[in-house]
């Protein structure tokens, strides 16, 4: 679906992080700003995360009741273990859902944007993965925030 990550109704949003946590630009300095300023001062007690895994913090002003913050890989060809670490930022993330229940959780495209995966690609990896994991999260939403974005899952999601 098109829309915006930070107002939906969902138990967890996925953050598309960097490894200090600390906030950043695109679906990062959106999540950080509308959670407010609690939520950089709770991701300081968190030390990081590295690419591929995944931390989960209160979703403080967000309508969401948690966020998992995830940190995918910065493109560089595809050769770099990309894929890998990708498919492991959306394990990782459906891990945390269920370690604290969740059940309805929102994705971005992580590293699509600053990272520059490119997007037919990530859809893939993203529709891929979740299909494939088991848990118990019974509604992932993949949240467009554009129409590129939006076209490379519906093309992956009707076949
Ligand atoms: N809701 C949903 N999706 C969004 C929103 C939003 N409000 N804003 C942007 N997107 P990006 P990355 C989409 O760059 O590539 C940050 O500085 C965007 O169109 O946010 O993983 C971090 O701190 C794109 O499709 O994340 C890291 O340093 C997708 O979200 C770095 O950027 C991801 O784009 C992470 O780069």
């Amino acid at each position: 679906m098109l829309g915006d990550i930070t107002s939906q109704d969902v138990d967890a949003i996925v953050n598309a992080a960097n490894s200090s946590l600390l906030g950043g630009g695109g679906v990062d300095g959106a999540i950080h700003r509308a959670a407010g300023p609690e939520l950089v001062q709770h991701c300081r007690l968190l030390g990081g995360c590295k690419t591929g895994q995944a931390k989960i913090t209160p979703g403080f002003r967000l309508t969401a009741r948690w966020i998992i913050h995830t940190v995918g890989p910065v493109w560089h060809g595809g050769a770099q273990g990309e894929p890998e670490l990708l498919a492991s930022c959306y394990r990782e993330s459906l891990a945390r859902a269920d370690e604290v229940g969740a059940t309805a959780v929102a994705f971005p495209a992580i590293s699509t944007g600053i990272f520059g995966y490119p997007i037919e690609l990530a859809a893939e990896v993203a529709v891929a993965t979740v299909s494939s994991t088991p848990t118990s999260v019974q509604e992932v939403r993949f949240v467009c925030f554009n129409d590129a974005t939006s076209q490379a899952y519906e093309a992956l999601i009707a076949d």
